[in-house]
């Protein structure tokens, strides 16, 4: 039975205080570090880019889990690369071109995602399948932490596991958005790997409880 990961959302996190957010993410197990990037475009919010990330790289080893918010993400690819991200997922909705980008990110040696906005079906990522490390399937519409899991992407999420699981596929499918201790075991059970969240542990007076909570509550789902 595979594990769930877990990667943690710094979006709600204290950005003054990265060094410390990694400590605890290293403390915690976390297996990946989530960064949104918005580009007040895309999405109706700004976070950080390419500079900020490459400033974090060197404060830890944990994998750099970058997922784009932004419009025509193929301008900035090579930025991200540069940065050290890991996973680069870029939306749908907002390229072109979908197939360049994953070329242009295993051409690095890193791994290609890409994401679904809760009005996109995932049918639209089925021509990509047998490229792509990483299948990321919002919960929540893009933009801001903090708001409901939407369960009716549940379905999404196992339509996609079936696919993966026929056809021996190597695509992990995240999940992200509203993810806490009752949303996380109807992600898990519906097939998800990695599980997304922000505010249910950078909310939580004591985070590494909340991360403790959150991998209990899927304990035995898949
Ligand atoms: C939303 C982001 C998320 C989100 C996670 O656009 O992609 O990663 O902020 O935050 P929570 O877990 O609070 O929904
Ligand atoms: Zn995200």
């Amino acid at each position: 039975m595979a594990k769930m990961m877990l990667a943690p959302s710094i979006l709600d996190s204290d950005f003054s205080d990265i060094k410390n957010t990694f400590k605890f993410l290293e403390q915690i197990k976390a297996e990946f570090v989530h960064l949104d990037i918005m580009d007040g475009n895309f999405v109706p919010n700004l976070t950080f880019g390419p500079k900020v990330i490459k400033s974090f790289r060197p404060h830890t080893s944990l994998p750099f889990d970058a997922h784009l918010m932004i419009e025509k993400p193929e301008r900035y690819i090579s930025n991200y690369l540069d940065a050290g991200c890991d996973y680069i997922t870029i939306h749908n909705e907002a390229s072109k071109d979908c197939g360049a980008v994953i070329n242009e990110i295993h051409a690095a040696g890193k791994k290609a995602g890409l994401s679904v906005k809760p009005g996109t079906p995932v049918s639209s990522l089925f021509k990509f399948m047998d490229k792509l490390d990483l299948i990321l399937i919002m919960t929540v519409e893009p933009g801001f932490g903090g708001q409901k899991f939407m369960q009716d992407m549940l379905s999404k999420i196992s339509e996609l596991r079936a696919l993966i699981d026929k056809n021996s596929y190597k695509c992990l499918i995240e999940i992200d958005g509203g993810i806490n201790t009752a949303t996380a075991p109807l992600a898990c059970t519906a097939g998800a790997d990695i599980l997304v969240a922000g505010s249910a542990i950078f909310g939580a007076p004591d985070r590494v409880k909340a991360a403790d909570e959150i991998r209990n509550s899927v304990k035995g789902c898949r």
